[in-house]
């Protein structure tokens, strides 16, 4: 519940505004009080009027409106408030914001804003990806600010791909986890998930049975505990958690890339099952079939990503967990792989075929770290979602 809390809301100028209506009620419904801020371009596409109505205050626009400068100035309003939300976040915004500009109300509410601050991004794909915009983000992270979203998904534009804002619910379980707060709060996390697709040609494909269960649940888990998680996954069985950034990738360069870019984080997670080997040579045309001849497929071994990420010599996360499945001697093989891989944990699953783990709703876990093994209760792969996250939290507030 968002009770008994304000929320300045700055809606940037973009085509997600009209989702920005809907937010303003989501918001409330949740018991906020929301004070609407409009940019000039947001009054293009949404009417102050109606951001107005729903929330049940005046809308700010202007800079120098002098009635207004008298009841409050805009440095005071942007400290009366517990959060400023700016959703749609705009490649424009974000950018004036990791420079410090303050043209105009909304850039100079959060150059003086002394309240965390969620930013809801929002624009086309090519802007998203855009090295600059990437740079801001990375700017703006170290500055402090969270991010929810973007989603990926159709785009007003006619494009697909990252840029979409993130959903109102999206947003408002993005504010309650940082507001209400939890263990985790202001600690950014990146989870891997699922299996990782590696082709053969363009038809075809090496894959593997992970249903991305575990890792999905472990990301909701962090989640609810106020963490930032960035939740990157290959093609899974179950749908995504809420609340979290969802990067999908298909192959374990691409999941290795994604986890890179999400740096720097406090912990990482690497519950994906990825494929060890990928194709030598990409083929770009469908593998024929020829008389007399089977074809012979040459490999070559993919990145071991929570190898590199827990070897990384500068930003290392500070508490990294590795994944091992294992069908016999689970501790000696998990102890071992831990040292090797060099990662903090090691949550090793025995899934020999006699305990229906694989591609079941329970699991046995062995949880390996440096001082030894301990063995968790069989439990359902929510409850190890939850306990794991947990130890997380408490590791991580004891560091
Ligand atoms: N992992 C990874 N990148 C890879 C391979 C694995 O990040 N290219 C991570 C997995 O997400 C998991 C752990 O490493 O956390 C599993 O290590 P791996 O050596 O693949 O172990 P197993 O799958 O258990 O296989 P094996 O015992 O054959 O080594």
């Amino acid at each position: 519940m968002l009770k008994a809390r304000r929320i300045l809301l700055i809606i940037g100028g973009g085509i997600a505004a009209y989702k920005a209506l809907d937010l303003i009620r989501r918001l409330r419904e949740r018991g906020a009080a929301v004070t609407p801020v409009m940019t000039t371009a947001a009054a293009e596409f949404v009417t102050p009027l109606s951001a107005a109505a729903l929330a049940g205050e005046a809308v700010h626009g202007a800079l120098f409106d002098l009635t207004r400068e008298a009841e409050m100035g805009h440095i005071q309003l942007s400290r009366v408030a517990d959060l400023v939300v700016v959703a749609p976040g705009t490649a424009d915004l974000m950018a004036k914001m990791a420079q410090g500009l303050a043209n105009d109300l909304a850039s100079t509410l959060l150059l003086a804003t002394d309240t965390p601050v969620l930013v809801a991004p929002a624009m086309n794909v090519r802007m998203w990806q855009h090295a600059a915009t990437q740079r801001n983000l990375t700017t703006l992270r170290g500055d402090g600010v969270r991010f929810v979203g973007p989603n990926d998904g159709d785009m007003a534009c006619g494009e697909y791909g990252p840029g979409r804002m993130a959903e109102p619910l999206e947003i408002v379980a993005a504010a309650e986890a940082m507001l209400v707060g939890g263990p985790l709060s202001g600690r950014r996390v990146v989870v891997t998930s699922g299996p990782t697709h590696e082709p053969i040609d363009p038809v075809r494909y090496i894959a593997n049975r992970s249903s991305g269960a575990q890792g999905t649940e472990i990301a909701r888990a962090l989640a609810a505990l106020g963490a930032e998680v960035v939740f990157v996954t290959g093609p899974a069985q179950v749908p995504p958690p809420e609340a979290v950034e969802v990067v999908r990738v298909e192959t374990a360069q691409q999941m290795r890339d994604a986890v890179l870019a999400a740096l720097p984080v406090d912990a990482a997670v690497f519950a994906a099952a990825v494929a060890d080997w990928r194709m030598a040579e990409a083929v770009t045309s469908k593998m024929k079939k020829a008389e007399g001849r089977l074809p012979v497929l040459q490999f070559a071994e993919n990145p071991d990503i929570l190898a590199e990420v827990s070897q990384l010599s500068r930003g290392r996360p500070r508490l990294v967990v590795g994944f091992a499945a294992e069908t016999d001697n689970v501790e000696a093989h998990a102890t071992a792989k831990r040292l090797r891989k060099g990662c903090d944990w090691i949550v090793a699953n025995d899934v020999s075929p006699a305990t229906g783990i694989m591609g079941g709703s329970e699991n046995a876990v062995t949880l390996i770290s440096g001082a030894g093994a301990e063995v968790w209760p069989r439990m359902g792969k929510r409850a190890v979602g939850d306990r794991l996250a947990q130890r997380i939290a408490e590791t991580l507030a004891a560091v």
